[in-house]
């Protein structure tokens, strides 16, 4: 199923989550009468998981720890993001790798988020004047653990230049890295980077890109209702 996920970051407020919900709930309840291929997820900061009500989408968390339980203030486990609503977690993204994270620890992360039930979004992405394959390549070995299915991951693809920038990659090469991506993993690849309502429907239409995974245009619930609706 094509999957059309919001990446927040860290944004927004209990108000912010309760509008967005009811806009979003609204607009896929009138839209499943006619097509129900989309999974549409939402991940907001984690105190505003329990609070987003979920009519006709899912939500998941944006980070998780590698550990059940235990004394690491600050952290939060898979299992109580499972427990706040959520059925997927993002997991090495660009941001948080840029921060110091590992793509050991990203494995380490996306195995807890599998004992917890969750499906894990992890992502890749070379940085600007890196070699795509050389640096993938890599991320994918050591961040996507053994026991990973089609049933509980996914890839995203986001060009580290591509990420709030405004700047893509062309289609031609966006089809080819997401086709050699599947052929490595075997997984759903999605494309990130600079998704918006004007180049939604094109990039939704290359046969390799099996979802987007959207930041900053998601932050107005019109303009990822206006992506919704680009993606045929
Ligand atoms: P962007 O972010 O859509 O703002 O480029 C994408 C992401 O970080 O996942």
């Amino acid at each position: 199923m094509f999957i059309i996920a919001a990446n927040w970051k860290m944004n927004g407020d209990p108000a912010f989550a309760a509008e967005y919900a009811e806009k979003l709930g609204a607009h896929l309840a009138q839209k499943n009468n006619s097509q129900n291929s989309h999974e549409v997820v939402v991940f907001p900061p984690a105190p505003l998981l329990p609070l987003l009500k979920c009519n006709g989408f899912k939500k998941g968390g944006q980070d998780c720890y590698h550990k059940e339980y235990g004394p690491f203030t600050g952290e939060i486990s898979p299992f109580m993001l499972k427990d706040a609503g959520a059925e997927y977690v993002i997991l090495g993204h660009s941001e948080r790798r840029e921060a110091g994270e590992t793509s050991e620890l990203v494995a380490a992360k996306a195995a807890n988020a599998y004992k917890a039930g969750l499906k894990t979004i992890i992502c890749v992405g070379e940085k600007k004047g890196e070699d795509f394959e050389t640096v993938v390549f890599e991320q994918l070995k050591k961040s996507v653990p053994f026991a990973a299915s089609e049933a509980n991951t996914v890839i995203a693809y986001e060009p580290v230049w591509a990420i709030g920038t405004g700047i893509t990659p062309t289609i031609a090469d966006i089809e080819q890295r997401q086709t050699i991506i599947a052929g490595k993993t075997k997984l759903q690849v999605l494309y990130g980077g600079s998704v918006k309502p004007e180049n939604a429907g094109e990039i939704s239409s290359v046969a390799s890109v099996n979802g987007l995974l959207i930041g900053g245009a998601s932050l107005s619930v019109d303009s990822f209702l206006s992506i919704i609706n680009n993606i045929s």
